[in-house]
C-alpha cells in the first residue's frame, strides 16, 4: 500500500510567536538532519501561521491552519478564510475538529462547506470525525462516525485534497485511547465507506489519521495498524522531542 503517513501537530490555542517559531524551527532542524518515513505538518494558531511558515520555508515541514470559514471573503468578523491561510504559506487546514463542533456548534454541513472552501483555495482539508463517550458506550460508534463522514465529506473530495482524522472525543487530551482492535475497526469502517464515495482505488489512497492522546509510548502500536496512516497530535506536538519520536514511529 502506497500511503505515505502524515504526522500532524495540532497546536490548538497555544504558542505566542517566539514559542511557535522555536518549536517549528526545532522540528525543521531535525528534518534537515534526517528524513522520517512520513510527511510532517504543524498547525499553529492563525496568529502564528505567518511567522512559522517563514521560519520553516524551504524545509520539509508543512504548515496548516486549524479552521477556516466557508466563504472566501466577506462580512464575518473574526473569521479566517481559506485563501488567507494559503496566502500565508499554509498547505493544509483542519476542519470539523470536535472542539470546534462543540464550542462553535459546527454541524456536518458546516464542516463540509469549510472543506469545500479549503479545496477551492488549494488547501488539503483534514476533516475530523469521532464519537463521544456516551455514543461509544451506547454502541453507536460506527453509526456516528459513518454519519459524520458522509455528512462532512464534500463531493469534490479526492485522496489528494482530503485527509480524514478519526478522533474519539473522549480520547482527546485525556490520556485514554481506544484499544488497537477498536481503532482498527473504526478505520476499516471509514475506508469501506470511502470506497463508496471515492472508488476502491481512491479509498486505498486516502489517508486516515488517528488522533486522541497519541504520544511516543503508544504511537508505534497505533501507527502499525493497516488502516492508520498517521496521527493528529495535540499535547505531544508541543514538544519537539515528543513530536519527533512519534514521527520516528512510522
Ligand atoms: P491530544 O489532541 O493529542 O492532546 O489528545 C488531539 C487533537 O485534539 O487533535
Amino acid at each position: 500500500m502506497s500511503r505515505r503517513p502524515l504526522i500532524a501537530g495540532n497546536w490548538k490555542m497555544n504558542c505566542l510567536k517566539a514559542e511557535g517559531v522555536a518549536l517549528a524551527e526545532g522540528i525543521a532542524a531535525k528534518l534537515r538532519a534526517q528524513a522520517p518515513a512520513a510527511d510532517l505538518l504543524v498547525c499553529p494558531p492563525a496568529t502564528v501561521v505567518d511567522s512559522v511558515a517563514r521560519a520553516v520555508a524551504g524545509s520539509r515541514l508543512a504548515v496548516g491552519g486549524q479552521d477556516c470559514h466557508a466563504d472566501k471573503s466577506g462580512a464575518h468578523t473574526g473569521d479566517i478564510a481559506a485563501p488567507m491561510l494559503k496566502d500565508l504559506g499554509a498547505s493544509y487546514v483542519i476542519v470539523g475538529h470536535s472542539e470546534r463542533r462543540a464550542d462553535h456548534g459546527e454541524s456536518d454541513a458546516v464542516v463540509r462547506a469549510k472543506a469545500t472552501a479549503a479545496h477551492a483555495a488549494g488547501l488539503i482539508a483534514i476533516i475530523c470525525i469521532g464519537e463521544t463517550e456516551v455514543e461509544r458506550d451506547g454502541g453507536r460508534t460506527l453509526e456516528v462516525v459513518g454519519g459524520q463522514f458522509e455528512g462532512s465529506l464534500p463531493n469534490g473530495a479526492t485522496p489528494d485534497n482530503t485527509v480524514i482524522a478519526y478522533e474519539p472525543v473522549w480520547a482527546i487530551g485525556t490520556g485514554r485511547t481506544p484499544t488497537t482492535p477498536e481503532v482498527a475497526e473504526v478505520h476499516g469502517a471509514i475506508r469501506a465507506l470511502a470506497a463508496k464515495r471515492l472508488g476502491t482505488a481512491g479509498s486505498a489512497r486516502l489517508r486516515i489519521l488517528y488522533g486522541g492522546s497519541m504520544k511516543p509510548s503508544n504511537a508505534k502500536e497505533l501507527l502499525a495498524l493497516e488502516d492508520v496512516d498517521g496521527g493528529l497530535i495535540g499535547g505531544a506536538s508541543l514538544k519537539v522531542d515528543d513530536f519527533w519520536a512519534i514521527a520516528q514511529s512510522c
